[in-house]
């Protein structure tokens, strides 16, 4: 099958990196990019390029190359499923906050939106993509969705569909790179020549041989297993952070050693602050309602447990802070470096910053919050989201990196951003009052340095 106009569904952290790669290698390819939030779309159409909803490094630079020529963002909805030939599904399955599997299920009514739109305006044959990360069998929910649209009279345009799985694997913060040179795509699917179809689009810039198929199934579930191992990798080290401080063995020297067993492997052995993001928690969450659900008991608590002992490890560092500073941090100053859920992002979906944060205001601190990428207005969107808990009045945003530490009796570094490892501690030690604290959740300041100004420091997995 030839693919002369591709349509993605969803705009954001995924829809937009990934429409923009594959117009970057498809200049034949149409590429638009839908979504209903109108927002969004005339923020990716910003001609300042530093505009663009997301911050993601070697992104605007695509942009600048292909918008307007064959990448377009737009809210029309209609006439681009109408014109497409593949249409990619990469809307939020954000968790359910109400009803049936509150708190733990998927929300799929995003999902369902989109298949009923397609089912409404495809026309001819169309191949329709999940890409966005589905509860398994998702799919079957989908299909039936835009087969009810070929049946009977009413199918005028001669409608067919196929149904592919196409999960995405990029993180944020090194989307781009994740992109162009991942370890591996893959496609679940039955339609041989769908799957064809998609394999050639990614053969463009991706060796066939990272190019793995399968049913749809195993494809579904192969994407929420993918994230649960990586996930369950933070909290165990984070488990190990917690042994290291009390028995005075080194977090990064225990990493090194552990990781440099290749079937280990050296990746995600970072202890921190717990991990964050729009996705961790959703997708271990929605993997043990499915193990619930399918009665796999002691399958859903075994995984549970890697979300809470994150939950743990976040109360663990607050109590602590308060614990240090003479058990009471009430009109006390706290600097907060780093709002993100990690570095080289502006995305502050559970954020371990905000919980943190929140416990800190409880506690009677008042905060002086820096970042460099996440603007006032989310930072404000985020802290004061709980209607019972007032906290206007308990925090200021820094502008500076330098006036976050004016007159702070603590620093609290919560994201791994680069410019927080070389920092002038001998000026910063003249700045904030004495006695002064560090604590690094992320094991990145140099401590040393931190000492030799004066200031106390404590970091993730290391004892005293
Ligand atoms: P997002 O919230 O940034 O973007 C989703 C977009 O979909 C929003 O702009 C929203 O307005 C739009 N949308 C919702 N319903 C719509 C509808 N009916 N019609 C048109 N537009 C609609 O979400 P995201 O981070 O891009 O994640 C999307 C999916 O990809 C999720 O399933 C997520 O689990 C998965 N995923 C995310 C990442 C990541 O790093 N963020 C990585 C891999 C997979
Ligand atoms: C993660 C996965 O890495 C992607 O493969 C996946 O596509 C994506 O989720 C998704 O499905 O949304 P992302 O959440 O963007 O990507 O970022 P990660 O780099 O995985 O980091 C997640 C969290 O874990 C962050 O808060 C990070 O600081 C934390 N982390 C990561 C650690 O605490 N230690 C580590 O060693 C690594």
């Amino acid at each position: 099958m030839h693919i002369k106009s591709i349509c993605c569904i969803g705009a954001g952290y995924v829809g937009g990196p990934t429409m923009a790669i594959i117009a970057k290698y498809w200049p034949d390819i149409q590429v638009n990019v839908v979504d209903i939030n109108p927002e969004r779309i005339s923020q990716w159409n910003e001609v300042d390029l530093s505009n663009l909803p997301i911050y993601e490094p070697g992104l605007k630079e695509i942009v600048e190359k292909c918008r307007g020529k064959n990448l377009h963002f737009s809210t029309d909805m209609k006439n681009n499923i109408a014109n497409a030939d593949l249409i990619f599904i990469s809307v939020n399955t954000p968790t359910k906050t109400k009803g049936i599997g509150t708190g733990q299920a998927i929300d799929l009514k995003y999902v369902e939106a989109s298949s009923r739109e397609i089912s409404k305006y495809a026309e001819g044959h169309t191949i329709v993509v999940e890409k966005s990360t589905l509860p398994v069998k998702t799919a079957q929910t989908i299909k039936a969705i835009l087969d009810a649209s070929t049946k009977g009279e009413n199918n005028y345009n001669q409608k067919t569909f196929s149904v592919l799985s196409n999960p995405e694997f990029l993180a944020e913060g090194t989307a781009i790179n994740d992109l162009e040179n991942p370890d591996r795509v893959l496609i679940g699917g039955e339609d041989k020549e769908a799957i064809n179809g998609l394999v050639d689009i990614y053969s463009k810039w991706i060796d066939k041989g990272k190019v793995l198929t399968t049913d749809l199934w195993s494809s579904e579930l192969s994407k929420l297993i993918s994230n649960a191992f990586l996930a369950q990798r933070i909290s165990s080290i984070n488990t190990i952070s917690a042994l290291c401080e009390a028995t005075g063995a080194k977090i990064k020297d225990v990493s090194r050693a552990v990781g440099m067993d290749r079937r280990i492997g050296k990746y995600f052995l970072n202890s921190g602050p717990g991990f964050g993001g729009s996705c961790f928690k959703k997708d271990i969450s929605n993997l043990v309602y499915i193990s619930n659900h399918y009665g796999l008991f002691e399958v859903a608590d075994y995984w549970q447990k890697v979300l809470d002992i994150n939950f743990w490890q976040q109360s663990r560092f607050v109590e602590l802070i308060v614990k240090t500073m003479f058990g009471t941090i009430s009109s006390k100053t706290i600097a907060i470096l780093g709002f993100s859920f990690k570095a080289n992002t502006n995305d502050t979906r559970e954020s371990p910053a905000i919980q943190i944060c929140k416990k800190l205001m409880e506690e009677g601190a008042f905060l002086q919050i820096y970042d460099p990428k996440v603007k006032y207005s989310q930072i404000k969107k985020d802290l004061e989201s709980d209607e019972e808990e007032i906290v206007e009045g308990k925090w200021i945003y820094s502008n500076s990196i330098h006036e976050t530490f004016y007159n702070a009796d603590a620093a609290v570094f919560l994201t791994e951003w680069e410019e927080f490892e070389s920092l002038n501690w001998y000026e910063i030690s003249k700045k904030m009052r004495r006695p002064s604290w560090v604590f690094d959740t992320r094991s990145i300041v140099n401590m040393e340095c931190v000492k030799k100004s004066g200031i106390n420091i404590w970091q993730v997995g290391y004892g005293n």
